[in-house]
């Protein structure tokens, strides 16, 4: 009785750290993604995918800006966002 107690607790403990780990791996994994492939997830959603020579320097920064409001995204993926659509002029 006592053993099947520790195996299923074991089992248990296991269970959590695999779920931590990969959800540590998985916020990690978005994280890291470059500005190009959050532009393509998340601008087409409402609109036609702008391209990044559409617009100059400037007017991206504004409509980054603009566009972060709508799509919710953190300060760091609408920067990365922007950052692509500068560097592909
Ligand atoms: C939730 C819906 C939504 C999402 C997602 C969205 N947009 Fe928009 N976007 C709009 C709407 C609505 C307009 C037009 C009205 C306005 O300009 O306020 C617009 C207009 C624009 C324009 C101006 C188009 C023009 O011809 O003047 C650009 C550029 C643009 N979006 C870029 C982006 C980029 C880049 C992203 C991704 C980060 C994005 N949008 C994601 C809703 C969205």
């Amino acid at each position: 009785m006592n053993k099947i107690k520790v195996i299923t607790g074991l089992m248990f403990s296991v269970l959590i750290a695999t779920i931590f780990t990969q959800s540590c791996t998985t916020s990690k994994m978005i994280e890291q993604k470059s500005g190009a492939q959050l532009w393509g997830e998340n601008c087409i959603r409402c609109h036609n995918m702008p391209s990044p020579a559409d617009f100059t320097d400037v007017q991206w920064a504004t409509i980054g800006l603009h566009m972060q409001d709508r799509v919710n995204l953190t300060d760091a993926e609408a920067k990365k966002i922007v950052d692509f659509m500068k560097s592909a002029n």
